[in-house]
């Protein structure tokens, strides 16, 4: 890791371990991106100005400032000077005009990184960070672009911090995380896609002209679309090509988009969507943009995936439970929805603990009157008809039976039917005059506010005290709407979302400091809001409320593509699945859940002999294979999505002695032939054994020929094989 500067030619080198991302200054103002890539070792990188005769630049430098800025490859370009593509900030002071000139105007290259106040950011001891001021001098404003590299990872960290250092109010109607240039090299762009129970799946297209956006503008990350671009090389795979993935650590709204202009170049973007978003800034106030993460790999799709799981395991995810064994839970949602009370969860836990279930979370309905989704929210105390002898009593109870308690809440929302809601209406994000639009029967909570903030906060913390909860899942099942705060005045409406996710921030992080040993998992409406941003504060998040596991290939795949396994939250569900009907058979349904955080979701009260002892064989696994799952190197071998056949990932312990193989035949296809499934990161001399067999295979021919997988009979059918490495 180094961050230089080369003063005779004014040029910025980041080097990571194996890229390099360079920047310079042209005309001692103008900061322009010249390469990012490969990493390159060579002294001297002023060839890299875009700025020799033979170029379009240098054609429209001397026409003018306004051809000038509409072709050059900007690092952080600014709306109103001729710039026409997709631009980084835009700026409009008192008196309307939305002009914006960022000049360079010094730097700092330091130790370590800054702090994001109340936001969530990477963090660790062995990093540096180049630090460019850009000034607008005639509108009195300074921008600070931060680019901070960690010695361990081939990641660039980017932000940027809005100062206004004049005398007038200025309003940002655009502030983004991340823009990055380059020239186009008939790239392909994916991007993750779904909706409720279908969330992340993989799309690629070709990257024509025009621009492509996503984005969500519902008041968190969404189901739909999902804050990451990844763009890579004609017949880029797992192992091969250039690719370029960016992601924002953020749970709000956000906008990515890829432009090809009209000179064959590319443009990404990545922030906090405009669309709604004014931020006012008074003389000498600051803004800050959450951190938009982007790798280069010239070594396939596989290696940027696995930088990423490194950086966000490494240097995001805080909680203590990162490196630990999470217990195996059985929620009681699929299992009994709103119907259940003390007796119900006790017989689940008392069956659960026989087959080696560790925790059970009592999902939503325990509380206020609920005994479906129309009330209560908001309301965070037990209902004694369901739990007559109250939370305590309930703990002591399923601890007696072996197992910790975890609770659900979901402190964002309020039921208009509610004790709260009849108080204080005016806590329901809302504009006078106009009736609020409803969706699951619940309204969202002013977390702008300070007041409301304290009060969610105390009715929560209120319960987790009242009795020995280990476990908490803040769910958030629906979107922002008809916006308005009683807190917020006209000019700062436009504030109203990104104070919202601060609100969000501002609760989880008040949680962990009261109870720092507390299991948090994130959820909305099954995945919803799984972003970094989450992770900040929660080592695991529901992926999505589809547990049928070949729904589950196409989502956990989507998933795994930027996020460990050890965030996505997996559990086997009962069959024919809820979701969607499919019938599976129950060793693939935890063959596919092992690989996430393992637990149950299903009355097991209700399962056979047969079923339970099955279940306790997948739990004697889950304590074999879980750590390799957490810390190990995840490799996607095969995907469903491409061949409608089967799909394989593969993951190698963190000491690579071990790794997992998981083969899932989602169709049978009459008269089968043998797949060979060429494994990675093995050592090409050492021999692994098929645990439980005496079948050794050498790593150069598992890597090379492939692993002989035998058709498996049926639809849905699959095998979780365990090798482990006997000589080198
Ligand atoms: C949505 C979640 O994803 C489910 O797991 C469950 O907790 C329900 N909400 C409860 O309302």
């Amino acid at each position: 890791m180094s961050i230089v500067f080369d003063e005779k030619n004014a040029i910025f080198r980041i080097n990571t371990p194996n890229t390099s991302c360079v920047m310079g200054i042209y005309a001692k103002k103008h900061l322009l991106q010249l390469y990012y890539g490969s990493r390159l070792d060579c002294a001297d990188c002023s060839s890299l100005f875009p700025l020799d005769e033979s170029t379009a630049s240098a054609h429209a430098l001397k026409r003018g400032a306004v051809d000038f800025f509409g072709t050059s490859p900007f690092v952080y370009p600014a709306t109103g000077t001729g710039d026409y593509r997709n631009c980084a900030i835009t700026v409009v002071d008192a008196s309307g005009h939305r002009v914006c000139q960022l000049e360079y105007d010094r730097h700092r290259i330091y130790a370590g990184k800054p702090k994001l106040s109340g936001m969530p950011a990477t963090f660790g001891d062995n990093c540096q960070t180049l630090e460019i001021t850009m000034r607008d001098t005639i509108l009195g404003l300074k921008v600070l672009l931060r680019f901070t590299v960690f010695a361990d990872s081939d990641a660039i960290i980017r932000s940027a911090v809005a100062v206004n250092e004049g005398n007038g109010k200025l309003y940002l109607e655009r502030m983004l995380s991340a823009c990055l240039d380059m020239p186009n090299e008939d790239y392909e762009l994916t991007t993750l896609h779904g909706t409720w129970a279908r969330e992340r799946n993989m799309v690629s297209r070709p990257i024509t002209e025009g621009c492509f956006s996503v984005g969500s503008v519902a008041g968190k990350t969404s189901h739909e679309n999902h804050p990451f671009l990844m763009v890579t090389s004609p017949g880029a795979d797992q192992k091969h090509g250039n690719v370029y993935g960016i992601n924002l650590i953020y749970s709000g709204n956000f906008l990515a988009t890829c432009q090809r202009d009209h000179l064959n170049d590319l443009r990404l973007t990545m922030g906090i969507h405009p669309e709604g978003f004014r931020w006012v800034l008074e003389p000498g106030a600051c803004f800050e943009t959450p951190e938009a993460v982007q790798v280069f790999s010239d070594r396939g799709i596989g290696s940027m995936t696995r930088t990423f799981h490194d950086l966000y395991r490494g240097h995001l995810i805080r909680s203590p439970w990162l490196h630990r064994k999470r217990p195996i839970l059985i929620n009681n949602w699929e299992a009994t929805y709103f119907s259940f009370d003390e007796e119900k969860l006790v017989a689940i836990a008392l069956e659960a603990k026989k087959v080696g279930i560790e925790l059970l979370v009592m999902d939503d309905g325990w509380f206020g009157h609920r005994d479906n989704d129309e009330s209560s929210l908001g309301d965070w105390k037990v209902n004694p008809k369901k739990l007559p002898g109250g939370l305590e009593s309930l703990e002591k109870r399923i601890r007696a039976e072996g197992l910790q308690l975890g609770i659900w809440f979901e402190p964002e929302m309020i039921s208009p039917d509610s004790e709260l809601y009849r108080s204080h209406p005016d806590w329901a994000i809302q504009v006078p005059g106009r009736e609020i639009n409803m969706s699951r029967h619940q309204y969202v909570l002013d977390l702008t506010r300070q007041d409301v903030r304290e009060y969610v906060y105390e009715s929560v913390a209120k319960v987790l005290r009242s009795a020995d909860i280990r476990y908490v899942k803040w769910d958030m099942n629906r979107n922002l709407c008809d916006i308005g705060s009683a807190m917020l005045d006209a000019e700062h409406t436009g504030e109203f979302f990104h104070r919202y996710v601060l609100g969000v921030y501002w609760l989880q992080e008040r949680l962990l400091a009261e109870f720092p040993e507390l299991l948090l998992e994130n959820c909305a409406g099954g995945g919803g809001r799984f972003d970094p941003g989450m992770l900040y504060y929660s080592p695991q998040i529901w992926t999505s409320d589809n547990m049928d596991p070949i729904q589950r290939l196409l989502i956990q795949e989507g998933t795994a593509l930027v996020y460990p396994l050890s965030t996505m939250g997996a559990h086997v569900c009962v069959s024919p699945n809820h979701c969607n009907g499919r019938t599976a058979p129950m060793h693939t349904r935890a063959n596919v859940a092992l690989s996430g955080t393992f637990g149950y979701e299903l009355d097991i009260t209700k399962l056979s002999d047969a079923e339970r002892a099955q279940c306790a064989e997948f739990n004697k696994k889950y304590h074999v294979y879980q750590e390799i799952y957490r810390e190990g190197d995840y490799y996607r071998i095969a995907s469903f999505r491409k061949n409608g056949y089967y799909d394989c990932w593969q993951v190698v312990s963190a000491d690579r002695q071990q790794f997992l193989l998981t083969y899932v035949q989602a169709r049978y296809e009459s008269r089968p032939r043998m797949i060979r499934l060429q494994l990675e990161g093995l050592e090409s001399g050492a021999i692994y054994r098929l645990v439980g067999t005496d079948k050794v295979y050498s790593g150069d021919l598992l890597m090379k020929a492939g692993y002989p997988q035998a058709p498996l009979w049926g639809d849905g059918n699959s095998v979780l094989l365990h090798f482990e490495k006997v000589s080198d």
